[in-house]
């Protein structure tokens, strides 16, 4: 964890309305209160939850907002899609890319990730490309191969300047929600091969993504090359999420 600030986002995925966002963040704002100023906090909750989220959160602005995915079109007729300046509106600061629930069930390419990830940085926001092998990748032994090929099929074509701005996320996709956490070192690995994929990529933030837990992130921020944690189900529950911070920054 050497890599700037290091970072740390909850990605509620399709979890909790508006009512129960507001709720979250009167227990979770003064816990992260507590929580070392320089380590960044965001919460990533669905769509509908944003505007109450941004109000509830701009008297301490603590804990910036993520979204958890967006058009890479500026507005028209994409029905059903929320544009970059809709969120704008409620101070996003990063959006969540590429992740794998969003290939697999949106069926999202590498190309409109990759368009995403571009009208993102033009808004003036931050994105986190998330990327990741499944099991049948990792036991082929292609893990590396196939996450710097999402990569490159992302941002590959990126500037250098651009490249600079990114967040990378790796989760694996075994390890997602499933209790199954991918051990530090295998994680360490893949951070490494992914910081030296470009020299844009030096200083950026890398997390770790996937059954991230208070109990074992420590461990994984304890590795050189990665920088935080993209976590779902233990973002959940503000105690929870602030123990795991805390947790991983005290080691
Ligand atoms: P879990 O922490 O629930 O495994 O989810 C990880 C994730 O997908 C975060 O984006």
């Amino acid at each position: 964890m050497s890599h700037g600030a290091p970072l740390f986002v909850g990605n509620w995925k399709m979890n909790k309305n508006a009512s129960q966002t507001r709720s979250f963040i009167e227990a979770f704002v003064p816990l992260a209160d507590a929580i070392p100023p320089h380590i960044r906090i965001a919460i990533a909750p669905p769509f509908t939850a944003l505007g109450s989220a941004a109000a509830a959160l701009s008297p301490s602005r603590r804990v910036a907002l993520a979204a958890q995915n967006v058009s890479e079109f500026p507005e028209g007729a994409y029905t059903g899609e929320i544009a970059v300046s809709m969120l704008a509106e409620f101070d996003v600061a990063y959006v969540i890319l590429g992740h794998s629930e969003r290939r697999l069930y949106q069926r999202e390419s590498d190309a409109e990730i990759g368009a995403k990830v571009r009208a993102t940085l033009a808004a003036g926001m931050t994105p986190i490309l998330a990327v990741g092998e499944s099991l049948a990748v990792r036991e082929e032994g292609h893990a590396v191969a196939h996450v710097l090929a999402q990569i490159d099929g992302a941002v590959g074509a990126l500037d250098d300047e651009s490249a600079a701005q990114l967040v990378i996320a790796y989760e694996p996709v075994w390890a997602i929600g499933t209790g199954k956490n991918c051990d530090c070192e295998r994680a360490q690995e893949m951070a490494l091969a992914i910081r030296q994929r470009r020299s844009a990529f030096a200083e950026i933030p890398i997390l770790y993504g996937g059954s991230m837990k208070p109990e074992n992130a420590a461990a994984y921020v304890r590795m050189p090359d990665i920088d935080g944690g993209l976590v779902g189900g233990a973002s959940l529950d503000p105690r929870s999420f602030a123990d795991l911070i805390a947790g991983a920054v005290a080691a």
